[in-house]
């Protein structure tokens, strides 16, 4: 496995073939993961070998590993010391059970092995679209396309249930499944926040109400085996917006963060979380906790799926720097953006720099 891992990042494996064209009818057929295997791909995936460093392949830097059934003073002081440093952390004894997560795994799994005529209907590329499967085969950033398929679903709270009944019908456990999985993670989601707020010295329950009152969005993503990593990556690199993303995968490797000017592995962990926190909330923190930059690479011969919860503000929200943390010594930094056009803006702003984060970041800076 490690071989084919390593093989896979060899910089001198050559574009297969280029010559094919992009996908540009609105078809379920772009699907990544429904084609038997690729030997071909188009133009429009392949990155310039610039734009896809390696990580680095020692292991002296490492995600913190936050066991959350320690004493709330030390699991408070990690989290906090985490979001500083990385914004980036992987926490384990964090109250979501096993079975929860091998019942979510087996669900997203078994999605995407069904047969085309099982999920075409829930086919979409409208983005406004609140539940739907979609593809890195069609959505383009950058003008470049990315090596995932996926299927995101809309988990309003308090309205869940009712939700429910807007989701894919197959497998048939999938909505009891996934109800569950997006309420338990919401509450882990939530009482890291509440730790978060008691480091920073917040008033309980900060991050509460229409903080993160909005949407919640589970996104389950499929990577099929790429035949190009040294090329194609499976998400571009990028910050979350929102507040708080939890993401759960596999034992396989693709996830990675950049720190210090390199690209770093997030190292599989059985069981865990890897937590990330967003742009919101560096805002919110007045640039105190971190929202770092990261992709996902892609695989030569395996698969991989993986979860992703984010939980988000309401549309009116105004996301700005806490009051509580400003002061002659920590001027305010950021400045204040409703919701709604926080993600509008964002995007704009990605749009216009070409991709680069770090610049579209400057757009809200003061
Ligand atoms: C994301 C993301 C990571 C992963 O969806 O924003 O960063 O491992 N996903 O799929
Ligand atoms: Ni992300």
């Amino acid at each position: 496995l490690l071989a084919l891992f390593l093989a896979s990042h060899n910089s001198s494996d050559q574009p297969i073939q280029q010559s094919i064209p992009c996908p540009n009818s609105s078809s379920m057929e772009n699907m990544l993961h429904l084609k038997p295997a690729h030997t071909l791909f188009p133009n429009c995936f392949a990155l310039e070998t610039e734009q896809l460093p390696p990580a680095v392949t020692s292991s002296a830097v490492a995600l913190p590993i936050i066991d959350m059934s320690r004493s709330r003073e030390e699991v408070r002081r990690a989290i906090l010391d985490a979001g500083k440093e990385f914004g980036f952390f992987q926490v384990v004894n964090h109250g979501v059970s096993e079975e929860v997560l091998r019942d979510m795994k087996s669900v997203c799994e078994e999605f995407f092995q069904l047969p085309t005529g099982d999920k075409a209907h829930l086919y979409s590329e409208d983005n406004n679209k609140l539940n739907r499967l979609f593809s890195g085969s069609t959505f383009k950033t950058d003008s470049k396309n990315y090596w995932m398929d996926c299927l995101r679903l809309a988990c309003p709270f308090p309205g869940i249930s009712d939700s429910v009944n807007h989701w894919p019908e197959k497998p048939q456990r999938l909505r009891e499944v996934v109800e569950k999985y997006a309420v338990l993670t919401r509450g882990m989601g939530l009482e890291i926040l509440e730790l978060l707020c008691e480091g920073l010295g917040f008033r309980s329950g900060y991050f509460e109400g229409e903080q993160t009152d909005g949407m919640v969005s589970v996104s389950i993503i499929h990577y099929p085996p790429c035949p190009n990593p040294s090329r194609i990556l499976g998400l571009p690199p990028h910050c979350d917006r929102n507040l708080i993303t939890m993401v759960l995968s596999g034992a396989v490797r693709g996830l990675e963060v950049f720190y210090n000017g390199d690209w770093i592995k997030v190292e599989p962990l059985r069981n865990a979380f890897v937590i990330n926190f967003g742009i919101q909330l560096e805002v919110v923190t007045n640039g105190i906790m971190k929202s770092m930059e990261h992709r996902v690479v892609t695989n030569l011969a395996l698969p991989r799926t993986s979860v992703v919860t984010s939980l988000m503000a309401t549309d009116d929200f105004l996301i700005g720097p806490a009051e509580e943390l400003l002061c002659e010594n920590n001027p305010r930094r950021y400045r204040n953006t409703v919701f709604r056009d926080f993600m509008r803006l964002y995007n704009k702003a990605l749009e216009e720099s070409g991709g680069d984060v770090k610049q579209a970041i400057k757009y809200f800076k003061i």
